[in-house]
């Protein structure tokens, strides 16, 4: 059933943003604000959040700027509650917080899985339980971003935690879509699925709890190929969320930022139905 039409309005609506404090988050409070949007700032890094208001130039009373740990069901929430109460509800959740780790997956340690399993798959589970209730409850239009990765619709080499993180991401959103077009009511999704961006992602372990620390032996060489691609990326943060708006906006679904990804996602379908077996994602498209 579909039953969202026309544009999405923005002015005067209240965004949630996870993951405020860097990258992604920071361009997309920067275009809410553009927007007229009331906002809602959450991250472990309340520092970050600090500058994400400084650049953006809003004042701490315009927006509500939460510490929250996405991984805590309990953090989200709150900071539901705290949305609800300071704006009156959520019109726009970003599910956008995000780790990675990195290296051969028979070397990945249960901290690795236990730490990006919690953030990347619990931190999106977490808000969409926190958050849509209540928007089903109020019946107003709404909209969930969730940002998964091209990584989310390829499998590339040393990037199984990653990767399978991902993944979940995609198939989380896509099951929340259905389920949410049955309701008939009108709340939309869209699936965020970037290449590589400079962001501060490649250094993600710096808010890696103490009780997580032990990453695979081999990661460090494999994050500095990564943090190298990512430099060269040719969209930046402020590009991806300036796309990723204008999704919303026209109720897309499917974001893919880098037009040049979708090239390793036929190749993947094209092995998957010949039933042989998958060529390496980064190896280009042939
Ligand atoms: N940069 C890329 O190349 C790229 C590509 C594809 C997808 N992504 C995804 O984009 C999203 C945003 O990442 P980014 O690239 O802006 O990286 P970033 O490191 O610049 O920003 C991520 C933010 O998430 C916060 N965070 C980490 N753990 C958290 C937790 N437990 N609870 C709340 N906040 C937490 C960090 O403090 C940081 O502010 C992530 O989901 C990431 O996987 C990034």
């Amino acid at each position: 059933m579909e039953v969202a039409t026309g544009p999405m309005e923005l002015k005067d609506k209240t965004a949630v943003i996870t993951g405020a404090g860097s990258g992604f988050g920071r361009e997309l409070a920067r275009c809410c604000h553009a927007a007229g949007m009331h906002l809602v700032l959450a991250d472990v890094d309340l520092d970050g959040m600090e500058q994400t208001l400084a650049v953006t130039g809003l004042t701490a009373l315009q927006a509500l700027v939460q510490r929250c740990d996405v991984s805590k069901p309990e953090d989200l929430d709150r900071l539901a509650g705290a949305a609800a109460e300071r704006f009156g509800g959520t019109d726009l959740l970003f599910n956008n917080a995000g780790v990675i780790a990195a290296g051969p997956i028979w070397k990945a340690t249960p901290q690795d899985w236990n730490w990006v399993f919690g953030v990347n798959v619990m931190g999106v589970a977490n808000g969409i339980r926190s958050f849509v209730p209540a928007m089903l409850e109020r019946g107003t239009p709404a909209w969930i971003v969730n940002t998964a990765s091209v990584a989310g619709l390829v499998c590339p080499p040393d990037m199984a935690v990653y990767s399978a993180s991902k993944h979940a991401v995609v198939a989380m959103s896509e099951c929340l879509h259905h389920e949410l077009a049955q309701t008939g009511q009108p709340i939309g999704v869209s699936l965020l699925c970037p290449g590589y961006v400079d962001t501060g992602i490649a250094d993600s372990a710096r808010h890696r709890p103490a009780s997580l620390l032990g990453s695979n032996p081999e990661q460090s060489p494999i994050m500095e190929r990564t943090r190298v691609a990512m430099r060269a990326g040719r969209l930046s943060a402020a590009d991806v969320a300036r796309i990723t708006l204008e999704a919303v906006l026209q109720r897309r679904f499917y974001v893919l930022p880098h037009r040049n990804a979708i090239g390793g996602v036929e190749n993947r379908l094209r092995d998957l139905l010949a039933g042989g077996a998958p060529n390496n994602p980064l190896r280009g498209v042939r």
